[in-house]
Order: structure tokens, then sequence, then C-alpha cells
């Protein structure tokens, strides 16, 4: 275990302005952004994709780390054919890899998932190492509904959180861990409130209880909203008050930051959400973002598998990028939306 590593991992990932690109869509997951634009999802389709958004040019300035799947990690650039973790890494961008191998029901608690994927994880963490990989995420997901979620769901998937964040850590791997809190159903804000808050500290407890370093563990969070299908939506200011009244109830300030997942929110809204958060002065940790689709959508939508599209999807995706780089800074303005090329 190399504590001087990890705390340069950790320090990197959530550097003043930048944050993480999830791009670590299984392909299962991979197929369904894929239909979306009419793409067959084969190997040779998602390596071009990804290697769109690597090789956008200055990227580097609001990226810090990106989230590999398994695949992703021992595939190359289309144009040099030199290996995505040390073209990242060149570029000044921490090459990370998601290792949890999805959810599955939890037996006996209906509606509720539990992330498999610790089995034989000590190897793989190894591999992953000697391909490049310096932080790892690991996601549950937890849903709220009647009677849900159960404490059964919260301690299973807070104690597989703080066995893999053990894991990755003994590995000189800096755990990303993610409890999601699903913003599907038609709950308040305040119930999306008291299962996050009964969520983190789960998970805060079973850390301490397996003797996870806080300060080299980022926190994956989802924001506080509005279910989906809520009659009533808060508005920004209500998130943001929300969520980071959450974190402070819950996460220690030992913390080296915390980032984001998007979560299903429209691109310009986790972005203002995020904004708001920024500003907020006397934060105990650095927040950003760690965004799958807010950051990526507009780049898949232009290029449609097409190699013609591939320099306005870079333009694309460089400025969801941006966006979300000033929002961590507290700096966004919804006008700046209008310098989108
Ligand atoms: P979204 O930002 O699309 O929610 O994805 C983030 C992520 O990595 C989920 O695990």
């Amino acid at each position: 275990m190399d504590m001087k590593l990890l705390s340069k991992t950790a320090a990197a990932m959530v550097a003043e302005g930048k944050g993480l690109l999830a791009a670590d869509e299984s392909n299962a997951t991979c197929e369904k952004r894929f239909k979306s634009i009419g793409v067959e999802c084969t190997e040779p389709n998602r390596r071009a994709y990804r290697d769109l958004l690597f090789t956008t040019k200055g990227i580097e300035e609001y990226v810090s780390g990106v989230i590999l799947f398994d695949e992703t990690l021992r595939q190359s650039t289309v144009a040099g054919n030199e290996p995505f973790p040390s073209y990242l890494e060149k570029k000044g961008i921490v090459p990370g890899i998601k290792v949890d191998k999805g959810t599955h029901d939890l037996a006996l608690c209906p509606g509720e998932k539990i992330t498999e994927g610790l089995d034989g994880l000590r190897g793989r963490l190894a591999e992953y190492f000697k391909l490049g990989a310096r932080f790892a995420k690991w996601r549950a997901v937890i849903t709220i509904g009647p009677g849900t979620p159960t404490h059964a769901c919260l301690y299973a998937n807070a104690h597989a959180l703080a066995r893999y964040a053990a894991l990755c850590q003994e590995a000189s791997i800096v755990p990303i861990v993610e409890p999601e809190v699903l913003l599907d159903g038609d709950h308040t804000i305040e119930r999306c409130c008291e299962a996050s808050e009964a969520t983190l500290t789960a998970l805060f407890a079973a850390l301490r209880a397996h003797h996870v370093s806080l300060e080299h563990v980022v926190l994956k969070a989802s924001m506080a909203v509005s279910g989906k299908d809520c009659p009533k939506q808060a508005g920004v200011d209500r998130v943001a008050e929300e969520t980071v009244r959450c974190l402070k109830r819950t996460v220690p300030a030992a913390l080296p930051g915390i980032v984001f997942l998007s979560g299903g929110q429209s691109d310009e809204a986790a972005t203002a959400h995020l904004n708001e958060m920024a500003r907020m002065p006397g934060l105990p940790w650095p927040l950003t973002f760690s965004f799958s689709r807010a950051l990526q959508n507009p780049a898949l939508k232009t290029w449609r598998g097409a190699p013609g599209n591939v320099a306005a999807a870079q333009r694309a995706f460089y400025h969801r990028a941006r966006m979300n780089g000033l929002a961590s800074q507290g700096k966004y303005r919804s006008d700046l939306e209008k310098q989108a090329a």
C-alpha cells in the first residue's frame, strides 16, 4: 500500500477546476446509448467512440481523470495505436477503472439490488494497476419505493463498498465509493434526503469498520433531487442546499473530495446544480463532477457513428467539459451555454 501514491492520485482527481469523465459504461449500457443514435454496439465502434472523447484537444484543462471499462483499459487509440491508459496519462489525465460486476436482485428484498464483484477482486486490482489504473469505481444502487430502502439493502451495499475500498487501498488504487440513490419514482426531495442520509451513514460506518483510510477515498454521490415523476420539482437552490446539508451531516471532512453523478438529470440542470453547490462558502471538501450522460449526451448525438462528425462531436464534448469545469468552481453562468460550437 503506497500512501504517497494514493494521496497524489486523490489530489489529482479533485484538482481545482477539473472533474471526472465517467466513460465506464458496460457493453450492455453502451448498447442502449448507441441504439439511441442508431449505431451498432461493436468493439470497433466502442473503441472509435471512446477514442473521440479521449483525443478531444484540450480536454485535460477540465478533465482530471477518466473511468474506463475493462475492455477500454485494454484498447488503444485509433491513430497511434497507443494503449488508452498511457495515452491519457501522458495527457495529464488519471486513468481509472470500473471494477464492480453490476447489480443483481437482493434476495428477500423485492425491488432492491446488490452489487456483485468481490470474488477475485484482489487479483483483478493487481492486474489493473499494472495496466495503469490508479483509481477505481464501484457503484451500488439504492431504490426509493414503498418500504424501501430497507436496512438490509443499505447495510449489504455499504459492506460490499467497504470491502471493495479496502482491497483498492491495499493495491494502491484510490477507491471511488458510489452509492447512487436513484431518481426514479414520484417521491419528494425530502424522501430523497432521508434515503441519502441513511445510505451515507451506513456507508461511512462500514468504511471505518473496515479500516479504510478516509483521506484516500473519494465519494461519488447522487444529488438530493425530487423523484423524476414527482409533480413538485425542487429548484436549483433547493437541490444545492439539501444536497450539501445531507453531505455535511454524513461525510467526514477528512475526505479529499466529493464528485457527483448526473443520474439522468438534463445536462444543463446537472451543471447548474453543481455550480450552485460549489459557490457555497466554507465547504469542507472540493466538489466536482463525475458525469457520464451529462458530459457525453451532446457529443454522442452529434457523432451518430459518422467519421465526418467527429470534429463537431469533440467540440460539443469540450464545451460540456468546460461548462462543468467552471461549475466546479462556481463560475458557470447559463449564458455561457451560447458559446457552444
Ligand atoms: P451518469 O452521470 O450518467 O449518472 O453516470 C455516472 C456514473 O458513472 C454512474 O455510475
